[in-house]
């Protein structure tokens, strides 16, 4: 026969599910900033231009990369975009300001197969 809880043991298990639910793991909260279906390919090219030349490492789009295929420009900008915005503090400005036009954020991880987001 089970015993139901005293109000005190039922307080301190809803404070320590709270307390647990605040601390959730941060990944579950993370966001990458990729290429929008809608951007036009000569600003996504400008993207890539300016993330390999702003110290992104641009091997993983090349044909022996991990992110080369599927080999279009959005995808490899996409790649690309992201990296930057990972490694340049996750602002809003890493995303829309350098890529305008062009980028959003999401909560989804897009990485696929053998390529990677960061
Ligand atoms: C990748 O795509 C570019 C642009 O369409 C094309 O010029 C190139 O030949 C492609 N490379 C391979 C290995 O498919």
């Amino acid at each position: 026969m089970a015993k139901s809880m005293s109000p005190l043991l039922s307080l301190i298990v809803i404070l320590l599910s709270s307390i647990m639910i605040n601390h959730l793991p941060v990944a579950s909260l993370k966001q990458w900033c990729v290429s929008m279906q809608t951007a036009k390919d000569e600003q996504l090219e400008d993207n890539i231009n300016f993330a390999c030349s702003n110290g992104i490492d641009c091997r993983p789009i090349l044909p022996s990369g991990a992110c080369f295929k599927p080999n279009t420009t959005i995808s490899h900008a996409s790649y690309l975009m992201n990296d930057y915005y990972q490694s340049h503090g996750r602002t809003n400005e890493a995303c829309f300001f350098f890529f305008p036009n062009s980028a959003m954020l999401t909560s989804r991880d897009p990485s696929y197969n053998q390529c990677i987001y960061k």
